[in-house]
């Protein structure tokens, strides 16, 4: 695991969108995984910004999100799918036929989570996973005591996650009970997992990510395991964890350290 801390958030930003560009710039028809939330907003809008001014091309990416709300169709304002149009699909040189979401509003959702995790191996599976963190530990919408093999499936969301995402609901809407999900296993797969979290009400999960017990409760502890797990964060988002010094003298500022 490599853990990069930034001083702020905004230079966390700049260098996950740095680490998802080189991917593009090495593999122009790279399989992208990606990822919904706050936290990527920025990311998504420098990532536009770096195609509109010269960066590589999506022309030839795959993308395939890691998970949507069971029951809301692509049109859904609040649907993964409209997001992903919103902030980046719309915006860039993208084929719309390479972009993939599971889709919310399929009769049987449970089959449709099956299609999804067929169709990414078909694809040759996923060169680079961008995740977001839960306050929960939760990665995609796997939620606490996920299976760390899961596939993707069903999961019902924690209220602790349908309160967090309420912001983006109207009053007088009913925020999902379930949701589709990439599984922990299907994530691990990927061939770089690469995690942004920001900010100090993330300290807590980005410690039990990093340093707690490998463990169900937090599912984003399973990226302990993977060979090629890239954790980005800023200052505030490593508060809490124990090693800072050490993380800091390893990456300082983010970087990798020549090797004497
Ligand atoms: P956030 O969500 O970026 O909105 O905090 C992250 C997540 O739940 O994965």
């Amino acid at each position: 695991m490599k853990v990069l801390i930034l001083e702020t958030a905004d230079t966390a930003q700049e260098r996950v969108v740095s680490l998802i560009a080189q991917t593009m710039r090495d593999k122009p028809n790279a399989v992208l995984g990606l990822a919904t939330g706050g936290t990527m907003l920025p990311v998504y809008e420098k990532l536009v910004a770096l195609n509109k001014s010269g960066g590589p091309s999506f022309r030839d990416v795959t993308t395939f999100n890691l998970d949507e709300y069971v029951g809301l169709g692509p049109d859904h304002p609040q649907s993964y799918r409209s997001y992903m149009n919103d902030v980046l699909f719309g915006k860039v040189d993208i084929n719309l036929q390479r972009t993939h979401l599971p889709r919310g509003d399929a009769r049987n959702p449970e089959d449709e989570a099956l299609r999804y995790e067929a169709a990414i191996a078909q694809c040759g599976g996923l060169d680079l996973q961008l995740l977001g963190l839960g306050h929960n530990g939760h990665i995609g919408f796997n939620e606490p005591t996920s299976s760390l093999k899961s596939r993707t499936r069903i999961k019902t969301l924690t209220k602790e996650t349908r309160d967090a995402n309420s912001r983006y609901f109207r009053a007088d809407e009913t925020i999902p009970t379930f949701a589709i999900t990439m599984g922990v296993g299907t994530i691990l797969d990927a061939r770089h997992c690469l995690l942004l979290a920001t900010g100090t009400q993330k300290a807590d999960a980005v410690a039990a990510m990093i340093e707690g017990p490998l463990a169900a409760v937090c599912p984003a502890s399973a990226l302990q395991l993977h060979p090629k797990a890239t954790i980005v964060i800023d200052m505030a988002a490593a508060a809490k964890l124990k090693l800072l010094d050490y993380y800091l003298h390893v990456h300082p500022d983010g970087t990798a350290r020549e090797i004497v």
